[in-house]
């Protein structure tokens, strides 16, 4: 899958050092000698990736962590705007419109995620856009902004994160949430100095280990 570090890293299919151990194990001492690399995956190949439904296992019963833990942040902090970066085909969406918020924006680069999520999830309040992270602007402002499990796949987390913090209504809340591994432990290490953290949550399930952090964005 190009979608790469997920599944998690926790992942042991044999009890013994597997292959995905070894990856891992490679990647840490990459990222801490070279510093942090994105995962690359291309638009066409994150449009394969959704066509092929290669990302549904998300769906399951062992998948709710990161999910369960924005929404929680979501549900104390009652946004009436969210913007959703690199929202995919709206996993995120779909929980939280449970939510009385007024008006949540969906952005991903790729066309194939944007077409399902606008198919099964658009209605009044929440909408669905084409766009790469590194390009979109909006005249909107918005009371929470997510990266959820999307933040690794952009070069420069902290200065993406900067951009999107002049998106922020007074008052408004990052909230970054990634399953954790060596290239994600390289991301935290670049943004976590630079914004400083509200509040944190780890969550770990079947599949493996979530961390769910709150920016400070003052
Ligand atoms: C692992 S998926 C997570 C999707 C969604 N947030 C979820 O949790 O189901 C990462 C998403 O980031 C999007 N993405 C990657 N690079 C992007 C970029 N430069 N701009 C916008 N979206 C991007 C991909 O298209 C993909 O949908």
């Amino acid at each position: 899958m190009a979608g790469g570090d997920l599944p998690p890293e926790n992942k042991n299919t044999g009890g013994t050092l597997d292959m995905e151990r070894i990856k891992e194990l490679a990647r840490a001492i990459v990222f801490a000698l070279v510093g942090y690399r994105p995962q690359h995956v291309t638009p066409e190949m994150w449009d394969r990736e959704y066509r092929d439904g290669q990302w549904e296992y998300l769906r399951k019963m062992d998948s709710i962590a990161g999910l369960v833990s924005i929404l929680g942040y979501c549900d104390f902090l009652k946004p009436a705007s969210i913007l959703d970066a690199g929202c995919g085909e709206g996993l995120l969406a779909e929980k939280l419109k449970l939510l009385p918020y007024k008006s949540y924006l969906g952005m991903d680069v790729s066309r194939e995620a944007i077409a399902l999520a606008t198919q099964n999830l658009g209605d009044a309040r929440s909408q669905f856009v084409v766009a790469d992270a590194w390009l979109f602007d909006t005249p909107e402002r918005f009371d929470v902004i997510v990266f959820n499990q999307s933040l690794y796949y952009l070069t420069d987390p902290a200065g993406i994160l900067k951009k999107y913090r002049a998106l922020l209504n007074p008052g408004g809340r990052i909230i970054v949430s990634m399953v954790d591994n060596a290239r994600t432990r390289a991301v935290w290490r670049l943004i976590d100095p630079v914004f400083g953290i509200e509040d944190a949550m780890t969550t770990t399930q079947g599949k493996g280990t979530v961390v769910t952090k709150v920016m400070r964005t003052d």
